[in-house]
């Protein structure tokens, strides 16, 4: 994605910091303060990339709908780091936010980011239809059919084995569905055709499942410098490396690039493009 687009759109990130008049000592900085703290910004560049090649000048019109994908995963993150969830001290190369102040207010936080992100969607620069699928989209696919979902699957069979299909699921619930709508995202706001929509659609699912089975991995072969998160936390979780082995992720990862190398001549040639330019970095794993 353009460095340039996407300095932009950082820059909009810290401009959009709600204000609240409160005699709370934290809650003004803890609520802004998991967006500030930086992190790939993979699902906004996704929704943008896609108006970007097929309908440029509705790009700026895309960055309320891309900081609410960004409020929506920074709120899922909060809680994923809770104590009762994953129980992890940092994120984002910063300690998690009920590390530096309390769970109720961690929670609180992740609880405002995700009403706040419905209220940024209703203010966007879009005709009201646009804003309706995408209040629809983003809704269905994060709640409780959706991100939330996989989040109590994932936690309630920890320590369990389950099947790999099951663990398919999971994955597809708790990240593949928010990054498919990311595209979809961008779909809807450049009015592409119903064809394009089918395509990405197709190609979101292989890069949204790609996703979770490399962070899968990098639980166990990444950096916690570079990752800016806890790792070697997923010990008692089903994950695919803990299923299928460090080479058997591996396999997958290929087959899943493989298949997103496919699905990407069926996308016009620029969008196809500047998605690959996008995603190629994540192809490489390290270890
Ligand atoms: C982490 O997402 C949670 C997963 C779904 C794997 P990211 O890897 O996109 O985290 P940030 O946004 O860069 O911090
Ligand atoms: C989290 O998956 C998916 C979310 C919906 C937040 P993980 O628990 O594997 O994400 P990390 O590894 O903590 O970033
Ligand atoms: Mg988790
Ligand atoms: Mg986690
Ligand atoms: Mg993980």
């Amino acid at each position: 994605m353009n460095t340039a687009i996407m300095q932009e759109f950082e820059d909009f990130i810290v401009a959009s910091a709600p204000k609240v008049e409160s005699f709370h000592p934290h809650y003004q900085k803890a609520l802004w303060e998991m967006l500030l703290a930086g992190g790939k910004r993979f699902r906004p560049a996704l929704c943008l990339c896609v108006v970007d090649s097929i309908a440029p000048q509705m790009l700026k019109n895309a960055f309320i709908p891309a900081l609410a994908l960004e409020a929506l995963h920074t709120y899922s993150l909060i809680h994923d780091d809770l104590p009762c969830m994953d129980n992890s001290p940092l994120r984002r190369g910063y300690p998690t936010l009920h590390t530096t102040y309390d769970e109720t207010l961690a929670l609180l936080v992740g609880d405002a980011l995700n009403t706040y992100t419905f209220e940024l969607l209703s203010t966007a620069k879009l005709d009201p239809q646009s804003k309706i699928a995408l209040i629809y989209e983003l809704s269905h696919n994060a709640g409780f059919s959706g991100m939330v979902l996989g989040q109590v699957l994932d936690c309630a069979f920890e320590n369990t084995t389950i099947s790999l299909e099951q663990l398919k699921m999971i994955h597809q619930n708790k990240t593949l569905k928010l990054i498919a709508t990311s595209l979809r995202f961008g779909a809807i706001i450049g009015n592409a055709s119903d064809e394009i929509r089918q395509c990405l659609d197709r190609f979101g699912e292989v890069l949204g499942l790609f996703f979770q089975v490399r962070d899968d991995l990098l639980d166990v072969l990444g950096d916690t410098l570079i990752e800016g998160k806890t790792l070697h936390n997923d010990e008692g979780k089903n994950t695919y490396v803990n299923l299928l082995g460090i080479e058997g992720a591996k396999k997958e990862c290929d087959e899943l690039i493989e298949s997103m190398y496919a699905l990407l001549t069926t996308l016009p040639k620029n969008l196809a493009t500047n998605l690959l330019g996008l995603i190629e970095p994540y192809f490489v794993i390290k270890g």
